[in-house]
């Protein structure tokens, strides 16, 4: 079943929790990299938007997105495992790529483990495209999947 989530911007207050669900879905068999420190960084950070997802009062979801000039970086992103497949992620990164369109963007790029073909399957449904592989990219043990998915095409 979809449900429809609300999205916005992360306070401090959600810290620990996004930093939870990163170690718990994105970082598990790593070193935990994003730790709640790390979070409250990008939180205040004025080049980077975390947004949260939540639905009946619960966070399901988040995102770290990372802006330079004309490109962005999608840093993180990741579902409570009890809740995929009901359109958190597709809704969470929709909305990112919105703020990113409005903000002039041209370019997202993002890199996932090579070892995760859902999270790869996910990002082609969303119109990203496979650029290359990066070998022993994460811990220097796994390799990652760089995608990237264009949103207009440079002005002149
Ligand atoms: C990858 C992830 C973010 C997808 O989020 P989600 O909320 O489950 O995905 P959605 O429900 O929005 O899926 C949208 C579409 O993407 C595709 N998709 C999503 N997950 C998929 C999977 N595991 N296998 C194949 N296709 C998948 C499907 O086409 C899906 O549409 P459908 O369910 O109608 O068939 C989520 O599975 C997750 O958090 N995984 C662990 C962390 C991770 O891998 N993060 C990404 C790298 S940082």
């Amino acid at each position: 079943m979809q449900v429809l989530p609300t999205i916005r911007l992360a306070t401090t207050a959600d810290a620990q929790a996004i930093a939870a669900l990163s170690r718990d879905a994105i970082e598990h068999g790593l070193r935990w990299r994003y730790t709640p420190a790390r979070i409250l960084a990008a939180i205040r950070s004025r080049t980077t938007n975390v947004a949260v997802a939540h639905a009946n009062d619960e966070m399901h979801a988040f995102a770290i997105m990372d802006y330079a000039d004309t490109t962005a970086h999608l840093v993180l992103l990741g579902v409570q495992a009890t809740q995929r497949r009901r359109g958190f992620g597709r809704h969470l990164l929709a909305w990112l790529e919105d703020a990113a369109r409005v903000a002039g963007i041209e370019r997202i790029d993002v890199e996932c483990r090579a070892d995760n073909p859902g999270a790869i399957a996910f990002y082609r449904n969303q119109g990203y495209r496979v650029q290359d592989v990066v070998a022993r990219y994460y811990d220097a043990r796994i390799d990652a999947v760089r995608l990237a998915k264009t949103l207009r095409t440079p002005a002149v």
